[in-house]
């Protein structure tokens, strides 16, 4: 048996009291789940209404959206029936292990008539002792994934429980006291027509509301229960049904803490969804776990927090809890989405990640923007000011990420080093926590990521907190797990990044942490006249990218002509630009599936320098800084070797003008040392984008690979 993980799109729509026919709503779903691709999937699936009443259709394909729009095209299912009321739900699966099969797609269903289905992202890591559990009670699963547990699960405890008339939230409630693990998930049932069930922990899911009337109140209540203690008449069954599994989150020595009866918590209604003529108002829910899903319906969305348990009925939203916890917020707020839809679009562009290479002069320049006083010479970052003390005062600053996120620390590190003279650590979030390495109190642990989402540094953050360590979060996603449970932090305003590869996020995370440790030291006159000459660069840094931009046509022909064959590639770098050739390396195995790596130059000596010959493609970032004698004495051991290396210098470089006429060149502007890797990068970025396109590879969605990758 295979477990099955989970990166993918959750997307959900309802419409109550707006007519829509099957035809729109499928339409809704499946754009929706386009909105999603970039997350990468492998099979994607829906679950809709029958024309007979308790009727639940499912349709799941394996491969892109447009299959399953194709299957479903396909089926005779009759497109023009309306519905005033219905509740639709989807997901695009990205799995790391096991086939991906239509059967293996989500939904995944409770029994052959669909009576609970469910879409799911995360992991139930006690899957096995349910489904144990369930197959004794004569459940027969259909595929090999962790979800079909839930959708099982949810019906046993149904058929157990029919005495009790439980409503959906309290049933939801005793299927999530047996769960352990992550999700984020939505379950529709035929007992309850037109509910939909929203819950998450660990995986993000938000909601979207559209009304034709403006809302009352921006928040909705959340409902806590009252509860009743009851005592377990069996380990393994209880007197109300419950499985009460070994560890299971509901038992507590040998009795059970269970929701009173289902009037109590209908009772209330969320103050945000009332209208003044007491007429039901027409509204549509877009549930979904990613915004770029939801923001071409509206602009109002509500984050759900780890534990909630979102209903929808009625056309009412309710948010409950299954314990009342102290200091917890009671509100959930709807926030209006900054992001516009043709942000997210491609432009003119053929690929996301060509449009956010191209970006970088705009993105740089929006992470900057209102922070910095290029006249006055000044950094503010509002999201860290009243941290700034604290954080000089710290014994040391650990630096926390994955992927490219990592390498924009490594990138900095050396700046922040010099400017705060605070011990700096670098570290690989998964690596990181196998070591459980020491933290304190008196740390400062920032936390780099794009998607705000990923899960080896969020559980890295987690680590960190309970350590009781000053928490900075350098993140693109606002509103994502890092930006919300971090002390502070910044935004880094890069925009939405759709491309797997990182590119503009990067730059972005570069820039922003350049600005920090510029905060960090703005107290210090020792270091004025260093910092200034960083701002002065900073100041230039969007129009030398532009620069560096068009080289574009000499890259991509060196990629048709000298690279597209070659096996493999070495760049080499040190100093600033060891993180520039990771980096690189990085991008142009994520998308042309060339083995790639990024040496420290100073290395070289110490066993690269066998796989030198006259073959090997190596590229040397050879930029002036400091430490370019020692880059150049690497470059002539490798030309001893015949090696014939592609230099990536400063425009006009006396130095290397001898070998101009022999060896190829890519020219780049020269800035200060520490902002001479934003530069460096995009020739990179441009080759590793060629490469792909040229080998006819699908650059925005690399094999294997997610843009959030949000399970361990
Ligand atoms: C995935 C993405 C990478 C990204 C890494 C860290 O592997 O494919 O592009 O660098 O996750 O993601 P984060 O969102 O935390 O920056």
């Amino acid at each position: 048996m295979y477990i099955n993980i989970y990166f993918s799109g959750i997307f959900g729509y309802v419409n109550y009291l707006v007519e829509r026919t099957r035809g729109e709503i499928v339409n809704t779903m499946l754009d929706g789940m386009q909105r999603l691709e970039y997350r990468g999937y492998d099979s994607a699936g829906i679950a809709i209404d029958g024309d007979k009443p308790n009727e639940v259709l499912l349709f799941k394909e394996v491969g892109k959206v447009a299959a399953l729009r194709k299957l479903y095209e396909n089926s005779d299912t009759d497109n023009k029936k309306v519905f005033n009321t219905h509740v639709g739900i989807a997901h695009t699966r990205w799995a790391t292990h096991g086939q991906p099969s239509p059967i293996n797609a989500h939904p995944h269903r409770s029994d052959p008539t669909n009576e609970f289905v469910v879409v799911h992202n995360g992991i139930i890591t006690n899957y096995r002792e349910i489904r144990a559990l369930l197959e004794g009670k004569h459940f027969v699963f259909e595929t090999e994934t962790d979800t079909e547990c839930i959708a099982k699960l949810a019906k046993y405890v149904y058929d157990l429980n029919k005495h009790r008339d439980l409503d959906f939230t309290e049933l939801t409630k005793l299927v999530l006291m047996e769960l352990q693990g992550a999700y984020g998930l939505l379950m529709k049932s035929v007992h309850y027509p037109n509910e939909v069930i929203a819950t998450r922990k660990g995986s993000p899911l938000l909601i979207g509301v559209k009304t034709e009337k403006k809302l009352k109140v921006d928040f909705v209540d959340v409902e806590f229960p009252e509860f009743a203690e009851i005592t377990v008449d069996s380990p393994m069954e209880t007197s109300n049904g419950l499985l009460a599994l070994p560890q299971s989150n509901g038992l507590s020595n040998g009795s059970l803490l269970v929701p009173m009866g289902d009037n109590d918590l209908r009772r209330s209604q969320s103050r945000a969804f009332v209208s003044d003529d007491g007429i039901p108002m027409q509204i549509e829910f877009f549930l979904a776990s990613d915004p770029s899903a939801v923001v071409e319906h509206t602009k109002k969305v509500l984050y759900l927090m780890d534990d909630d348990i979102a209903h929808i009925y009625d056309g009412e939203l309710h948010i409950h809890r299954i314990r009342r916890e102290d200091g917890q917020p009671t509100i959930r707020s709807i926030q209006t989405l900054e992001m516009e839809l043709n942000e997210i679009m491609k432009g003119n562009f053929d690929h996301f990640m060509q449009k956010e290479i191209f970006e970088q002069p705009d993105s740089i320049i929006n992470t900057m923007r209102g922070r910095v006083d290029f006249e006055k010479k000044t950094v503010t970052l509002g999201g860290l000011s009243s941290y700034l003390q604290t954080i000089r005062r710290c014994r040391r600053i650990i630096m926390v990420a994955c992927g490219t996120s990592y390498h924009s620390c490594m990138a900095t590190r050396a700046i922040f080093e010099e400017l705060s003279e605070i011990p700096i650590t670098v570290e690989l979030a998964s690596d990181f926590l196998d070591r459980r390495s020491p933290v304190f109190r008196d740390d400062t642990c920032v936390f780099v990521s794009q998607s705000g989402e990923t899960a080896d540094t969020m559980l890295a953050l987690q680590y960190c907190i309970e350590r009781g360590a000053l928490t900075v979060g350098i993140v693109n996603s606002v509103g994502s797990s890092i930006s919300r449970q971090t002390n502070c932090g910044v935004h880094i305003n890069a925009g939405p990044e759709i491309g797997v590869a990182s590119t503009k996020a990067y730059t972005s995370q570069y820039v922003a942490l350049v600005m920090m440790a510029l905060s960090l030291s703005d107290d210090r006159i020792s270091k004025q006249a260093r910092r200034h000459s960083i701002i002065d660069g900073l100041s230039k840094i969007s129009k030398q990218v532009e620069e560096v931009l068009a080289l574009n046509d000499r890259i991509r022909a060196m990629a048709e002509t000298d690279l597209i064959n070659q096996k493999s590639l070495l760049l080499l770098g040190r100093g600033y630009q060891h993180a520039t050739a990771l980096e690189g390396a990085l991008k142009i195995k994520e998308i042309s599936y060339m083995h790639s790596e990024g040496v420290l130059a100073g290395e070289l000596k110490h066993g690269v320098l066998a796989l030198v010959d006259e073959n090997l493609p190596i590229i040397v970032l050879a930029t002036h800084d400091s430490l370019f004698p020692k880059v150049m004495s690497a470059v002539e051991q490798v030309i001893a070797r015949s090696g014939n290396p592609i230099l990536l210098c400063n425009k006009g470089e006396n130095a290397l003008s001898k070998l101009h006429k022999t060896y190829r060149t890519l020219e780049v502007p020269a800035t200060v040392d520490c902002l001479q890797g934003l530069l460096n990068v995009i020739p990179l970025q441009l080759m590793s984008y060629w490469l792909a396109v040229k080998k006819g590879f699908d650059v925005d969605f690399p094999r294997n690979l997610a843009k959030a990758v949000t399970v361990e």
